[in-house]
């Protein structure tokens, strides 16, 4: 009697089936329950985000079979298919991009060496297909049982991100927690977006905060969105929830070229026989010292409705963010009188000198509109760096190669002057209003300096100052000193804004810039 077990072959059909019940498996993530869970917390999944950012069926997924390896800690009898993040490519209104999005529901979309894998194959696809990358973040950090290989995995991503900054755009995206390390890989790319209440990012949480520095922070007040909208500026944005979020991304894409040696894609526009803009005329005050809101001027000169504010709760006394004018993409930096009288100081040098890298990076024309009284003073700023924080403004408008344009709206002052865009280091066109003011100082400090002794020496000193101030306002509180030199090339009214930027970003659409050879240049950081 033969013993020998008849093995029959599975059939086609079955074999189409397993398929069909993988693929099933993979879809559940780490199961209806911690599904649930998910969702009570106000949290969408991993694929339902991905279901949102994307145009309708056109997703197709990298790996959605790969499984971890790790033997230890009980792990070799807990395994998902995608092993925590969901990869892959699709299109957002039809232009191809590359996402990753980590699985709250499988081991808290820990990362583990595979997971890291995953991530690194689709940014290697992005870096050579030349499309962005977008990060859906949603993880406990490192898959604790995995020890250093989860390490080596983030460290191979911060790498990838790196090799593709200012390649490619990337932005990340903040929809559960974010702590340790895992934090480094958003902060290198270009824009991260974070989630109202359901989202956190910390390099240590609020125990070990507690332990070191005895100080008692929550989670949301430590790292939340609020916190890093304002405070650290380290989010662009501060979403109040995840559909916000995700209808961000999409628009902030679409202000976007594909990568570095791609232009951004233009916007229908139909030309006006008159692009007068009258209302312009009457933004800014008679007196010089009164605010006005640098929103109201850039709503009078881009296209309606396209303007798109980054980082707008941070250093509010710059306003930045991207435009279109007659359906070109621009990225727009202005003081913001409105707030600290328009002072450049530490935060606002940072971020404007950020999103100038950005929009040079990925061929995005700037336009500065200027009102800027000078530096802040203080100890404050002075112990913690206005020189070098200020330098990094001057230098990221210096090198850039992107068509640059300047309109001073008012005042343009001292240093500020220099590092706002100026003429002298590179500026394509610089117009100015009637009203601008283009000084080494304001009236009164400049007077009480160079007529010191004048003043102290005459019978009514307030008087001879009064005399002294309205010389130098009528000598230099105007464009015309700098138009004589040709630092300005043209002042015009406010009303005709738009139409000469129209013409002057046309004129200058096939600028070719290059910087001197060199391996890179070293930013003061
Ligand atoms: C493995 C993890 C995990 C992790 C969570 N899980 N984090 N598994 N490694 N890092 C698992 C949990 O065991 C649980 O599994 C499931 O994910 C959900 O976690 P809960 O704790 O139930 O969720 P919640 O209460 O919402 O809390 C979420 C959390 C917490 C705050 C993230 O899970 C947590 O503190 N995790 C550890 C965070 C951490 O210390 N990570 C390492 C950071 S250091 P079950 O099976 O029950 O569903 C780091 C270094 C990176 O990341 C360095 C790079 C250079």
């Amino acid at each position: 009697m033969s013993d020998k077990r008849v093995y029959t072959l599975p059939t086609k059909d079955e074999k189409y089936k397993l398929l069909e019940s993988k693929n099933n498996e993979a879809l559940k993530g780490g199961g209806e329950a911690r599904i649930e869970a998910q969702h009570g917390k106000g949290k969408l999944t991993a694929r339902e985000r991905i279901d949102l950012l994307l145009d309708e069926g056109s997703f197709e997924e990298i790996g959605k079979f790969v499984m971890h390896r790790c033997k230890d800690f009980g792990l070799d009898k807990q395994y998902y298919l995608g092993d925590g993040v969901v990869t892959g490519y699709g299109t957002v209104n039809g232009r191809l991009i590359y996402v990753f999005s980590q699985d709250f529901t499988v081991f808290g979309g820990s990362l583990s060496e595979t997971h890291a894998e995953k991530i690194v194959k689709i940014m290697e696809l992005a870096m050579k297909n030349g499309a962005p990358l977008i990060g859906l973040n949603d993880s406990g950090g490192a898959r604790i049982q995995e020890g250093v290989v989860s390490l080596g995995g983030y460290a191979d991503i911060f790498y990838r991100n790196t090799r593709a900054s200012g390649v490619i755009p990337q932005i990340s995206a903040i929809m559960g927690p974010c702590a340790g390390g895992a934090v480094y890989s958003p902060a290198i790319t270009d824009f991260i977006l974070m989630v109202e209440n359901t989202s956190y990012m910390f390099v240590t949480g609020p125990n070990v905060v507690k332990t070191v520095t005895q100080e008692d922070v929550s989670a949301e007040e430590l790292g939340g969105a609020s916190t890093h909208s304002t405070k650290s500026g380290v989010t662009h944005f501060s979403c109040a929830n995840e559909v916000e979020c995700i209808n961000n991304i999409k628009a902030l894409l679409s202000y976007m070229p594909q990568n570095c040696e791609d232009d951004a894609p233009m916007v229908a526009y139909e030309s006006k026989a008159d692009e007068k803009v009258p209302s312009l005329n009457n933004i800014i005050p008679d007196n010089p010292n009164q605010p006005y809101d640098m929103r109201e001027v850039i709503e009078g000169i881009v296209d309606e409705d396209s303007f798109m504010e980054v980082h707008k709760n941070f250093a509010d006394n710059i306003v930045v963010g991207f435009a279109r004018i007659a359906g070109r993409s621009i990225g727009v930096v202005g003081n913001q009188p409105a707030s600290l009288a328009g002072v450049l100081d530490i935060d606002a040098s940072t971020k404007g000198a950020r999103f100038v890298r950005f929009c040079d990076c990925f061929n995005i024309p700037l336009l500065v509109l200027e009102d800027v009284p000078g530096f802040l003073p203080g100890t404050d700023q002075e112990w913690n760096a206005i020189i070098t924080n200020g330098a990094k403004l001057l230098y990221a408008f210096s090198e850039a190669t992107v068509p640059r344009i300047t309109v001073i709206t008012r005042k343009a002052y001292g240093g500020a002057y220099d590092v706002m865009n100026s003429k002298h280091i590179g500026a394509d066109m610089n117009y100015a209003w009637p009203m601008a003011e283009i000084a080494v100082m304001g009236a009164k400090g400049a007077s009480e300096i160079i007529f010191r002794k004048e003043i102290s020496e005459a019978k009514d000193p307030e008087a001879k100052l009064q005399e002294k101030v309205d010389e130098y306002t009528e000598k230099f509180a105007n464009p015309y000193r700098a138009a004589h030199r040709g630092y300005i090339d043209e002042v015009i009214m406010p009303e005709d804004t738009r139409s000469k930027l129209i013409k002057a970003f046309k004129m200058l659409e096939n600028k070719v810039d290059t910087l001197p050879k060199k391996k890179h240049g070293n930013i003061p950081l």
